[in-house]
């Protein structure tokens, strides 16, 4: 933990993120003491916040405000923990002050801050609308200013994220540390340009390298002191138990043990054939996931599922394993093929469809596909939900959207005729027309369309494709397998049953 003191620790966050609590909890772990900026103004005042509001308005008590966080950040030394304010980071000379200081925003949906923050005490919460908006505008520029994302949802994130500060420490500035909280594990993950060239590694102890000989070939040097390397040949041909078998295998040969971890450098495929490995060899070794494609940046690095297909099905036979830790490096994708990154922004709509908010309203303005901001919000999706719900029991089946038909897809045409991606792309359309949303559905073609991807179906016939719907993993039972929808961006609902003639309708629209 005394890594962490190389700077202050600033936790910002709306009102009901639980930013003095997080203090208190960082400053006893540092053994050191909170510092609470609104009770500073209420002692220099004599009065409470709400009072000071109520008696001499906003813009007074902005005014003390802005004061008392200036001397305290100019004061602030190395291991204390201050907790701001919520309006605090609206002044400029207060966002460029924390530039000297470790950030940490407590992120969490409007639905749990308002239970949270509503009441007398609270001057802002008279009104939901008011509130949702002013969290809207507040939240991008905690995002701006932040080094570290913890979900305020979660008790303990604070004190396990800690000892990561070292790490970010030694990471290139302007990388972030996020937090992935699951019922089975919590892990770090750094997101940053040049992490990988800048040789950072989260964990002691010897590296075994898992990767494809494609990603070898531009970016394996940069872990050329694994203690050994194995690659894998490119291709979802290969997700297989065979392959498993080899890397259990020479895993054993090269003496690999419970105290060595493996890297995983690679898209979802040596992602998920790794991480299968690390769940298995010798009943389970921690796995560092460093994601090459889009695909795996956003989405198959994080929540744990790992596995392999088997002719019968894909990823019939895996495991839960959550990693140790995600290194994100943006600068990774420099090398992906432009199919392989169109292929991975039908994932990016996919997770802005399930965020809604901030996110939604940056892909839909047209961000590219590979913007860092676009990435971690995407993860910060991601993790949400999975912390939610690790096994798919309930809310994680939302990160099926689309998926039904495009698992579908892939089944019926051998999984070669599309990428995954694309699949994906294709099964958005159908589950926007199932969700009977016009306008949305117009708009998600739009960007699907602009970024390159089909926007038909052809090499198969509807009816096969709505046949292999029947073979989902996700049915249960004989019941029909379920549909994830979409209300709204930000409003998705799952188990939804659906017709198998609205489905075959929908499905033939893309024919
Ligand atoms: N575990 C999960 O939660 C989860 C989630 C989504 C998808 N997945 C799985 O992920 C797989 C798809 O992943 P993918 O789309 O990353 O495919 P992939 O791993 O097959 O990679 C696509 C291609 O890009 C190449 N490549 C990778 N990184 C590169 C780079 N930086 N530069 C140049 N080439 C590069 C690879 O060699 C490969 O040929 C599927 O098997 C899918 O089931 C898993």
């Amino acid at each position: 933990v005394e890594a962490a003191l190389s700077r202050a620790l600033v936790f910002v966050g709306f009102m009901g993120a639980g930013k003095t609590t997080s203090a208190r909890a960082a400053a006893a772990a540092l053994g050191t003491e909170a510092i609470d900026t609104d009770r500073l103004v209420e002692e220099e005042a004599g009065t409470p916040v709400a009072q000071l509001f109520a008696e001499h308005g906003e813009g007074e008590f902005r005014v003390r405000e802005e004061k008392v966080v200036l001397e305290v950040l100019e004061r602030a030394g190395a291991g204390q923990a201050v907790s701001l304010g919520g309006g605090a980071v609206t002044s400029p000379r207060v966002r460029e002050a924390l530039r000297a200081h470790r950030v940490v925003w407590l992120e969490a949906d409007a639905e749990t801050l308002w239970r949270r923050a509503h009441g007398p005490e609270r001057p802002l919460t008279a009104d939901r609308e008011r509130f949702e908006l002013l969290l809207a505008e507040r939240a991008a520029v905690y995002e701006d200013a932040a080094d570290v994302i913890l979900p305020a949802a979660a008790g303990n994130a604070v004190t396990e994220a800690l000892p990561w500060l070292a790490v970010l420490d030694r990471a290139p500035e302007g990388t972030r540390l996020l937090w992935a909280q699951a019922a089975s594990g919590s892990y770090p993950v750094f997101v940053g340009a040049g992490l990988v060239a800048a040789g950072l590694r989260p964990l002691d102890g010897r590296g075994f390298l898992v990767t494809d000989t494609t990603v070898a070939g531009h970016h394996a040097a940069a872990f050329a002191d694994a203690v050994h390397s194995m690659e894998l040949e490119p291709g979802e041909e290969h997700k297989t138990v065979a392959t498993a078998e080899l890397l259990w295998r020479e895993l054993a040969r090269t003496e690999m043990t419970r105290t060595d971890h493996l890297v995983a450098l690679g898209g979802g495929v040596v992602g998920d054939v790794a991480g299968f490995c690390a769940a298995t060899y010798q009943r389970g070794v921690p796995v560092v996931q460093v994601p090459t494609t889009l695909v795996a940046q956003v989405d198959s690095a994080f929540g744990g599922k790992t596995g392999v297909d088997i002719p019968e099905g894909k990823n019939y036979v895996g495991a839960y394993h959550q990693p140790a830790a995600v290194l994100v490096d943006p600068d990774l994708l420099g090398t992906l093929p432009p199919e392989e990154v169109a292929a991975g922004y039908a994932e990016v709509v996919k997770t802005a469809l399930i965020a809604g908010g901030p996110l939604w309203e940056r892909v839909r303005a047209g961000a590219p596909a590979t913007d860092p901001d676009v990435i971690s919000g995407c993860i910060r999706t991601k993790l949400a939900v999975v912390a939610e719900d690790e096994r798919d029991a309930g809310r994680r089946q939302v990160l099926n959207l689309g998926h039904t038909v495009a698992h579908a897809i892939e089944t019926a045409t051998g999984y070669s005729r599309y990428r995954h991606g694309e699949a994906v792309a294709l099964g958005l359309l159908a589950a926007l027309r199932l969700s009977g949303d016009e306008a949305l559905r117009e708009e998600v073609a739009g960007l699907l369309g602009a970024a390159g991807l089909p926007a038909r179906l052809d090499g198969v016939a509807p009816e096969a494709v709505v046949e292999a719907t029947a073979r989902d993993k996700k049915r249960r039972g004989s019941e029909p397998v379920p549909f994830v929808l979409v209300t709204a961006p930000g409003d998705v609902t799952f188990g939804n049953r659906v017709a198998r003639d609205d489905v075959l309708a929908a499905v033939r629209e893309l024919a």
